[in-house]
């Protein structure tokens, strides 16, 4: 499942081994979309030194753990990660075959050679910034045996270096990194550390990425970055393009029919990019727009600058621009010194917005930002009883944004096959599953579709009468 937000959940790639490719690869990725897209950059730049990519940990003579940071919980897996991959390098080499360790990403940045003290099985640690880098290091490894760790701060170098895309599988939605890093230095948050200050790709280089992605079947993009609203990228015309400008370019690419963008910090919401989700109609109605707390006095601690009220002010003008707007969010409970009251203010604030989609998330204090030096920690039961109440209200608000849509006729982009033959499965305006029986010929495709239900986690629907499609020719026996 690929959900747009910046929420962690750990993902494995995928790709069947090549039986005769001399070497295989295995990269297990965790955390936000900027690390899937890396992963897939970190994949590419390794196939020409012979690197094909396996699903089986066991069967790769390299392991790339490309890690998170942003929470204790995130960090402390690549650890038991790193002791299961002990285990299988000791087992392949008693069969001969070596095994080289990688740990890539935001812990390998923040924690750099304690890793390699911590978890001896470590060759290489390589920070987000010098994945271009991944490939010489490999082969130096390979050669001198000894263990090397990059987390030098070039973002410029790594998007000019890695390479483009391989060609491959059809894929329907796709992820384009458009900015890195983050200046806004809010105080529990360890990504400026990790990732370091706010970078923006040029303009060309995103069109030429998505132009690519277009002749190869992509019809939604999802721009990524950090504070992907801050995006500045220095135009061909001299001039520095704001987000809105850059979308609005995108939208211009014939095949390219939804664009969407993620995640966004409320201070860099300025009149063009909101005026846009009423002028674009390929920007989806679909906002991640994080406030973390609906009391003013732990958002200033949290150095969020902006107060509940003007969160609140300027959720109404997006909605004015654009009805239909669903909400996404982002929300921190246990924040040091929060109180009861403060809490309930964080309630108050959701019941009052209403969000279609929301992760919430238990203060986790990280090393070396200034939060985690605050007195007045919040005990672990206060806030494991707020982080239950609080996803009681959010998962509500989730079904209930849900069945307002049972009945209506949604535009369904077709990504894949369904869970049962003879379904396919899509995403709504508002990014929801949405399972419907159709031929597999309309994936790619955007159809209307008639929403019948409301489960879980998807919606339901019958594809609405009267629209066209051919049923899959069926191959002579
Ligand atoms: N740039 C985005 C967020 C990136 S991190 C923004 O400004 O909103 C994704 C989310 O993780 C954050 O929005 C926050 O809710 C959560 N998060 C970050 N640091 C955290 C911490 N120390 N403890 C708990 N949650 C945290
Ligand atoms: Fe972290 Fe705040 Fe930057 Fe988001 S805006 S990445 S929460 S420091
Ligand atoms: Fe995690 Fe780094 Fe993303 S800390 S959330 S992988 S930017």
């Amino acid at each position: 499942m690929t959900k747009v937000g910046l929420s962690p959940n750990k993902r494995t790639m995928t790709q069947s081994p090549d039986k005769t490719a001399a070497k295989k690869l295995h990269i297990k990725t965790f955390g936000c979309q900027m690390n899937a897209y890396d992963s897939e950059r970190m994949a590419e730049a390794l196939q020409p030194a012979g690197f094909q990519l396996t699903d089986d940990v066991y069967d790769a003579d390299l392991v790339v753990l490309n890690t998170c940071h942003i929470r204790e919980k995130a960090a402390e897996k690549v650890y038991s990660e790193l002791g299961r991959l002990r285990k299988a390098k000791e087992a392949r080499k008693t069969e001969g075959r070596d095994t080289m360790v990688a740990v890539a990403g935001c812990v390998a940045q923040a924690e750099g050679k304690e890793i390699v003290s911590r978890a001896p099985v470590v060759d290489i640690v390589v920070g987000p910034q010098s994945l271009h880098r991944l490939a010489d290091l490999v082969a130096e490894v390979s050669s001198t045996g000894k263990v090397l760790v990059e987390t030098d701060f070039p973002a410029e170098e790594k998007f000019a270096e890695l390479p483009q895309r391989a060609d491959g599988k059809r894929q329907v939605s796709a992820f384009v990194t458009v900015q890195e890093g983050c200046d806004k230095f809010c105080t529990f948050c360890v990504v400026p550390y990790t990732r370091g200050s706010e970078y923006s790709r040029t303009p060309g280089e995103v069109v030429a990425e998505v132009e690519r992605l277009a002749t190869r079947g992509v019809r939604e993009v999802t721009l990524l970055g950090q504070n992907v609203n801050a995006y500045h990228g220095d135009g061909p015309d001299g001039e520095s393009w704001p987000l809105a400008q850059l979308l609005r370019r995108l939208g211009e690419i014939p095949s390219i029919e939804r664009l969407r963008f993620t995640t966004s910090h409320p201070h860099d919401m300025d009149d063009d990019l909101i005026a846009l989700f009423g002028d674009e109609q390929k920007l989806m109605p679909y906002l991640h727009l994080p406030f973390q707390s609906g009391s003013d006095r732990i958002l200033a601690a949290m150095n969020r600058k902006h107060t509940a009220e003007e969160y609140e002010a300027l959720i109404a003008r997006i909605r004015a621009a654009r009805t239909d707007l669903a909400l996404s969010t982002d929300i921190i409970v246990g924040f040091p010194g929060e109180t009861d009251a403060d809490f309930e203010a964080t309630l108050d604030l959701v019941a009052r917005v209403g969000f279609a989609q929301a992760y919430s998330f238990k203060y986790s204090a990280r090393p070396g930002t200034p939060a985690a030096n605050l007195e007045d920690q919040v005990p672990e039961a206060a806030k494991k009883e707020r982080l239950a109440a609080l996803q009681t209200l959010l998962e509500e608000g989730r079904r209930s944004f849900d069945r307002q849509l049972v009945g209506r006729s949604l535009p369904v982009l077709f990504e894949s096959k369904g869970r049962n033959p003879g379904q396919i499965r899509g995403r709504s305006p508002y990014l929801q599953a949405v399972h419907v029986d159709g031929p597999e010929t309309l994936i790619g495709e955007i159809a209307e579709v008639d929403i019948s239900s409301a489960g879980p986690n998807s919606l339901t629907g019958v594809m609405k009468s009267g629209i066209e499609w051919r049923e899959p020719v069926q191959a002579a026996q």
